[in-house]
Parts: C-alpha cells; structure tokens; sequence
C-alpha cells in the first residue's frame, strides 16, 4: 500500500463521485429510447430489477476489492491472489478496457461540445439540416474542440482525487440534477406532452423478449459502470469507516432515478414534436437522437419562444449532457491514470501526459473514422459489415469485453479471494453486515447467478456480432 495514497474527503464526496460515472449519455439518452422501445414500463420495471438484484452485488464486490488492497484493477488482482499470473492478466483487461472506452467517449463528448459551440454561436438552425451530423463529424473544427474537452479532462484529473474528480462531482453533479428537473417541468408544459409520459410508463408486457431482457441487463451493467475497473479503482480512495454496500445502494439508486426522469424528459419532448411518433423507429444506441432529432425538437420551440429562447433551451440541455459526460470520463480516464501512479511509480501529471500520447492518438484515430479518413472508416469487416475504428471499438470493449470483465470479477471475488473476505471488508464501516439478509444475498449471488448470467450474455454479444 503506498502511504501517500490520496481518499475521497467524505462519503458524500465519494458518493457523488461514483454516481457521476454512472450517470452518462447512456442514462440520459440511451435509456429512455430502449425503454420506449421495448415495453415502457415493463422494460422500467424489469431494468430496475436487474440494477438492484444482478448489478448492486457486483459493484459492491468491485468496491470491497479496490478498499481491499487500495489498488487500481491490476494491483488490486495481483495482490489477492498471491501474484497470480492468470488474475494479474484479467487486472489488465480490467485497464486495458476503461482505456478503450474512454476513446470512443472522448469523442461523443467532443460531438456534444462542438454542438453547444454551434448553438452558442447562433446555428441551432444549421443543426437541423438534412445530413448536418453527417458532416458535422467530418468538420476540422472537431480537433480543436477535442483538445478543449482534453484540456477540461485535465485540468479535473491532475487536481487529484480530493480536489480534482471530488471537487468535480460536487459541482457537477448537483447543477446535473436540477438543471433535469428544470427540464422536465419545462417539457411536461408542452403541447402533448403526456402522451410521451403515457407511452413512457405504461407497461406493455406483449413487448418483452429474451433479446429485450438480454439489453435490459447489458444496459444497467454499463449505466453503472460495471466492469470497467472504475470502481475498484474508486474504492481504492475510500476510508476504510466508509458502508460500501449503504454507499452502493445510493449509487445505484442515483443512477436508476436519473434514468428513469430522463425518460420524463425524453419522451415527452418527442411526442410533443411529433404526436404520432412510432418509438420503434428510433435508432438504439441514441447518437442519431441526441444528435439530429433534438437539435429539430428544440428549433420548432421557435414558434412559441423565439430563436433565442429555443437556443437557450438547447444549450442548456447540451450542457446538461456535456456535464453527465465529463464526471463519466473523468471516471474512467482514472483508473489508466491509477495504474500507472500505482504499478509505475508515474506521477499524476506524468501519467496523464503518456495517456494523451496513447489513447489521445488513439482516440484522434477514432474521431476521423466517420468519413474523415478512409484508412479508419472502413477498418475492418465482420458480420458482413464493413465497420469504422469508432464502432470497432465500441463493439469490442463496450459490448463484449466489459461482461468478461463482470464475469471474472464475480469468479475471482467467490473463489479466489473467497467470499469471507468479501464479507470481512464489507463489514468495516457497518456493524450490521455481517449475518444480514445482505450478506447472504451477496455471498450467494457472485458466486452462482449473477456470473453466468454475465458468462451468457458475453458468448451471446461475441455470437451475434461476431459471426
Ligand atoms: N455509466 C455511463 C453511462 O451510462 C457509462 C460510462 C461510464 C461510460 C464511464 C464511460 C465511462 O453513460
């Protein structure tokens, strides 16, 4: 253990922190659609099930590991099993993966920041033009707002864990919370509005499939940003008088509530725009709607409150999202940063230096796959598809790899660690763990159901997109 190892200041800190890397695009976009899409509240109901039966009990192992051994994933998989090499190649991927999906986030995020440039600088109604997005991500401009968001990363991240992303979150993440409520009530007062919040809650059980089960689990694995060494690497700043699982549960409940008043924003803003909407066309991943038909919904908005109202309303909304992406970001650029201060002695500046270098090419690479380059727009085929590096990425890390990383979590922290060290780590800072219902609803769920339900879902994404 290094001595000087930087903790959260207090709980709540550390709280807000981790549910800032929960709450991201995929909660504020990315939920409501697949909700919409798949059975409204049923899908709700059932995604809510997951989050706090199959989800809850692996985010508080990867908490318990990193308090445990006060190291990011490969310190923190060497040092409980005894420098085993296997385990110590699984704490790699567990860096290796949140390295990936920082770059493709990196560039969502620089797409949204470029949008709050665009709309600040008076072109909200350049947004809506037919194939505007589709240049959009072509346009040089993307370089300079790539190295603003760098810039913004940093300046987070080299202030350290107390003054960096705690100070971040507590900033952000309150502004995040109200600025969605001021949302929602200005969305419920429009025109039709409650026909959105109609189709976003009543359930629709004709809906559910095992394939929309199967995205219900893989979409709160990812919105609470399991598998991705975040954190293990979060609880490795944690006091050791800190409740991991009272903290979690918060977390977890955070992250489902910004989910679910998204959906309250969301949908109504889109039957507003459009009464007779069909959700199942909307696309799933919810680029193509946050990033061409919002920027249409907030335009029309002219007719009732002026250019410049609607423009407000956009930024504030871009801004909104651009803040759920940055604490995401800051999360997982974190846990490569800890590795190397942790496993090679970098210091925090050093460290964020060789990842500029590593993933900030990497990440350019990404931002010119969609048309800018042809070399990394059509990177390679499978499926039959011919796929740019950007959606390579995505398809390798964030779909396949992170439920791997689920499932060798779950396996090391039952059978390797073994379950009574978890459940000794996670009764310092509360006395009443140990014996509760918790606990053996903990103990029994890692080491049974919840991994080969995460096993099932990785050989299922590697069969279908794959092959
Ligand atoms: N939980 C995030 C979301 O819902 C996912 C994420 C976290 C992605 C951290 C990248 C980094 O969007």
């Amino acid at each position: 253990m290094t001595a000087s190892r930087e903790h959260f200041s207090s709980r709540l800190g550390f709280i807000l922190a981790a549910a800032g890397s929960a709450v991201g695009i995929g909660n504020l976009v990315g939920f409501p659609v697949n909700a919409a899409k798949n059975g409204g509240g049923a899908f709700l109901l059932m995604y809510a099930l997951f989050v706090f039966f199959i989800c809850l009990p692996v985010m508080i192992a990867e908490m318990a590991v990193g308090r445990k051994t006060q190291k990011e994933p490969v310190g923190a998989y060497k040092s409980l099993s005894g420098d085993s090499k296997f385990w110590g190649a699984a704490g790699f991927l567990g860096v290796l993966t949140p390295f990936m999906i920082a770059v493709f986030y990196m560039v969502i995020t620089v797409w949204i920041f470029g949008y709050i440039v665009m709309i600040l600088t008076g072109n909200l109604d350049a947004l809506t033009q037919p194939d505007y997005f589709t240049n959009f991500v072509k346009d040089g401009y993307l370089f300079g707002y790539l190295v603003a968001v760098a810039i913004i990363v940093n300046i987070i991240l080299v202030a350290g864990v107390k003054d960096g992303i705690e100070r971040a979150a507590k900033i952000l993440m309150p502004a995040l919370l109200v600025m969605l409520l001021m949302m929602v009530v200005f969305v419920l007062t429009l025109d039709n509005a409650f026909a959105g919040v109609k189709f976003f809650l009543i359930p629709d059980v004709s809906k559910i499939t095992p394939s929309v089960v199967n995205s219900a689990l893989s979409q709160a694995f990812f919105s609470l940003s399991l598998g991705m060494g975040i954190l293990i690497t979060y609880g490795s700043y944690i006091t050791r008088k800190t409740d991991i699982a009272g903290s979690a549960k918060l977390v977890a409940l955070t992250d489902t509530a910004v989910a679910f008043t998204a959906g309250l924003m969301i949908l109504p803003a889109i039957f507003s725009f459009d009464p007779n909407v069909n959700p199942d066309e909307l696309s799933n991943s919810g680029v193509s709607l946050i990033f061409v038909l919002l920027p249409k919904i907030f335009f029309a908005l002219e007719s009732s409150i002026g250019y410049a109202g609607a423009s407000a309303i956009a930024v504030f909304f871009f801004t909104l999202v651009f803040f759920a992406a940055i604490t995401s970001l800051v999360s997982i650029i974190e846990v490569p940063v800890s590795y190397l201060v942790t496993e090679k002695s970098h210091s925090r500046k050093k460290a964020l230096l060789t990842l500029l270098m590593t993933a900030g090419v990497l990440t350019v690479f990404a931002l010119v796959s969609y048309g800018m380059v042809d070399f990394f727009s059509n990177f390679t085929s499978y499926a039959g598809q011919t796929k740019p590096f950007f959606d390579v990425v995505v398809d390798v890390f964030y779909d396949t790899i992170l439920p791997l990383n689920g499932f060798l979590l779950c396996i090391f922290v039952s059978y390797r660690w073994k379950k009574h060290q978890l459940s000794k780590e996670l009764s310092e800072g509360n006395e009443s763990y140990a014996g509760s219902m918790m606990e053996k609803y903990i103990n029994f769920s890692l080491s049974t159901f919840v991994p080969a339900i995460v096993l099932f879902i990785f050989i299922n994404t590697v069969a279908t997109k794959f092959f």
